[in-house]
């Protein structure tokens, strides 16, 4: 499954970027759009939640001139406060924030508008499950793409991510993910020093994501007025939305594994299950899973994700490699015979803000960026480890990618009276995996 030349240009790509060098081949025509400067890049944000307001912060704050001209999200309070919040953070420019009535969106459809309403570049930042559908409208309408991670929920979204990603290399757009560690500049130096040799060959690495969960669910039914609302404002806890917390944020983990190994796993066993949010308004998800990734080589991945409160926990990356290990625990450091070999030193500017400036850069310079094959396979890394959980069974990556269960309701224009692709039972409870019984290959 690995695309070893992807994964290196793609390397290249993003910490060169991060360095702030040239980079790889231009093609003049895009960047006449934005040479002289004075032609504001416009963006539309799909989905005004805590991430996309933050994001749309990000861009407007990139140096040369970055308008936001048109939002879009399913509920009207939350679009209008984060246009309420960025106009109270840009007050001072406030040409920054030019977004009229008539190009304000609302609603599950309000992705097409922002994208149609004549906008560069479009900041996607919805529960994931819409992902795949809205990154694909926006390659196939011509735009530039931020998105969040992770980028899909399931199999076949990854799949159309990853072939709207090649569309976008034909069409010369720039993408860039949010798995922001590649801009961060400690976890940069720690790269350089691992290509350089300081650990030796990797054998093994942890990864992990334990803490005590997220918000309870925002809603009850009553307030939403529908199951579709209901489920939409409660996405956390609906698989098909969110992906479950292996995928929503352990991902980021999973991801650096990735990176440090250049490469994707080829196979995965998992336990998990719910062992204290077990209440039937906490939907479908599991509160904990535990995964053992193998890579082509042999090397291993432990992976954990907690949700529990009061446990043991900690957001951080571990390799062994046959000369010392590298951590990302606390201060970032190699250690060799118990010992400090190499420490992260100097600044570590915020790389939310560093992955825009670097994508912006690319758009206006017209550099090489694209950054979903990436963002996609670390997706499906993430995919991989849930259907190995909660199906109890030992999977490869070429079954997850080729034969996954779809659990998003593609090719379906959804609204607020659409019936979700799950549904509670008579007493209100929705399906939750079983492993030995659930099946995830088709
Ligand atoms: N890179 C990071 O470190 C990071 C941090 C936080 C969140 N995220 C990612 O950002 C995404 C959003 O997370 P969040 O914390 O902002 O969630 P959130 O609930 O605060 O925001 C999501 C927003 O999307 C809106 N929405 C839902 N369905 C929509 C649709 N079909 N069309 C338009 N709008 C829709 C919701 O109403 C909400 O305003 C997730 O994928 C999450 O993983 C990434």
């Amino acid at each position: 499954m690995t695309d070893q030349n992807s994964r290196r240009d793609f390397l290249k790509t993003s910490s060169v970027a991060a360095l702030g060098a040239g980079l790889l081949s231009t093609l003049p025509n895009m960047a006449r759009a934005y040479a002289d400067g004075d032609d504001a890049i416009k963006v539309g944000l799909v989905g005004c939640g805590g991430r996309g307001s933050g994001a749309a912060e990000q861009a407007l704050s990139v140096k040369p001139k970055v308008k936001i001209t048109a939002m879009g999200d399913a509920f009207r309070h939350r679009l209008d406060g984060t246009y309420n919040g960025l106009r109270e953070k840009f007050r001072d420019q406030p040409e920054r924030v030019d977004v009229s009535e008539d190009q304000k969106y609302v609603g599950l459809d309000a992705y097409q508008k922002v994208i149609d309403s004549g906008v560069d570049f479009v900041i996607l930042a919805t529960p994931p499950g819409f992902r795949p559908v809205h990154f694909e409208a926006a390659i196939k309408a011509g735009k530039h793409v931020f998105m969040e991670k992770p980028v899909a929920v399931d199999a076949e979204g990854v799949r159309k991510v990853l072939a709207a990603a090649e569309e976008a290399k034909k069409k010369n757009l720039k993408i860039g993910v949010g798995l922001q560690r590649h801009h961060q500049a400690s976890y940069l130096q720690a790269l350089e020093q691992l290509r350089n040799g300081a650990i030796g060959d990797i054998i093994s690495m942890r990864v992990y994501w334990n803490g005590g969960g997220v918000w309870d669910p925002r809603k009850t039914r009553e307030e939403a007025g529908s199951e579709m609302g209901y489920q939409v404002e409660n996405w956390y806890y609906y698989t098909w939305l969110c992906g479950d917390h292996i995928c929503e944020q352990h991902i980021h983990n999973l991801d650096v594994g990735n990176w440090w190994k250049d490469a994707y796993p080829v196979v995965c066993r998992g336990m998990g299950g719910r062992e204290v949010r077990t209440d039937k308004k906490y939907g479908q998800i599991f509160d904990h899973f535990a995964c053992q990734y193998e890579y082509e080589d042999g090397t291993t991945m432990i992976s954990e994700c907690r949700h529990i409160p009061n446990t043991w926990g900690g957001v951080f990356e571990v390799a062994q490699g046959t000369k010392g290990t590298l951590t990302t625990e606390g201060r970032m450091r190699i250690q060799q015979g118990g010992k400090t070999s190499w420490a992260f030193r100097g600044d570590n500017p915020n790389p939310y803000q560093v992955e825009h400036d670097n994508l912006h850069a690319a758009i206006r310079e017209d550099k090489e960026f694209n950054e979903a094959y990436n963002g996609a396979m670390s997706t499906m890394t993430a995919i991989l480890g849930r259907m190995a959980t909660y199906s109890g069974k030992e999977i490869t990556m070429k079954d997850a990618l080729e034969r996954g269960v779809t659990i998003y309701p593609y090719g379906q224009e959804l609204t607020f009276d659409s019936t979700p692709p799950v549904v509670p039972d008579k007493d209100g409870w929705y399906p939750i995996p079983v492993p030995g019984q659930t099946n995830q290959l088709t």
